[in-house]
């Protein structure tokens, strides 16, 4: 039901140029969506990923679609299976490239065509760093990233991991999506607080959608 006079509508923040926040625009999809990703995670579960540099990384991670994010001693790199298990990712749900293609058409990036969807799992005190997302092909294409289950600190930097960085709660339901001038911006995630969510339990939930070849 359309409701005028909600506060909860969805509404877009603007982080940067090329970069911004919609607030709650996949609110009432969550529960579904969680649902996929627990499909997703049960043919291929979540696991912590070693870096290259040995450590091992506190969010864990599982992937679907035509390739699939993942680290290892030989580097970052996406591949069509799963390097710790061999196994190929689960395909991405239709519902999932429709809300990407979507979202990035809203954000002002028409014709987004996802071909890796990485799904990260935040516990408590789990974090990501400063990075940049640079291991796709097309840079022109933006990143998508939809935030379910528990709230956390998204860190939005600049081009240099030195540079300040704005700190924004992202929480269930919000979308960002970051291209254009901004594709290259530092980002992380602040170590996770502890919490229940009613749909997701002691976690958060990040799906990034991003056209990787
Ligand atoms: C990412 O940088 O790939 C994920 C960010 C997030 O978990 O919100
Ligand atoms: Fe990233």
């Amino acid at each position: 039901m359309l409701d005028l006079f909600s506060d909860e509508a969805p509404w877009a923040e603007p982080l940067a140029e090329g970069a911004v926040i919609l607030r709650r625009l996949v609110r009432d999809e969550g529960e579904a969506l969680l649902k996929s990703v627990f499909a997703i995670a049960a043919q291929n579960p979540f696991h912590h990923r070693i870096t290259p540099g040995g450590h091992r990384m506190s969010v864990a991670m599982t992937n679907c679609g035509d390739l699939g994010w993942s680290t290892d001693s030989r580097g970052y790199q996406y591949s069509e299976h799963d390097t710790a298990t061999g196994h190929q990712w689960p395909p991405m749900p239709d519902s999932f490239r429709a809300l990407a293609t979507s979202a990035a058409a809203q954000a002002g990036f028409a014709g987004f065509n996802p071909d890796a969807c990485l799904i990260n799992r935040y516990e408590p005190g789990a974090k990501l760093t400063l990075h940049q997302d640079k291991d796709e092909k097309d840079l022109r294409q933006p990143i998508v990233s939809v935030s379910l289950g528990l709230p956390a600190v998204f860190q939005f930097g600049g081009f240099d991991r030195a540079d300040a960085t704005q700190r924004v709660l992202l929480e269930h339901g919000d979308v960002v999506v970051w291209g254009g001038p901004s594709r290259l911006r530092f980002h992380g995630i602040m170590p996770l607080k502890p919490g229940i969510h009613p749909l997701a339990g002691p976690y958060r939930y990040n799906i990034t959608f991003r056209r990787a070849l």
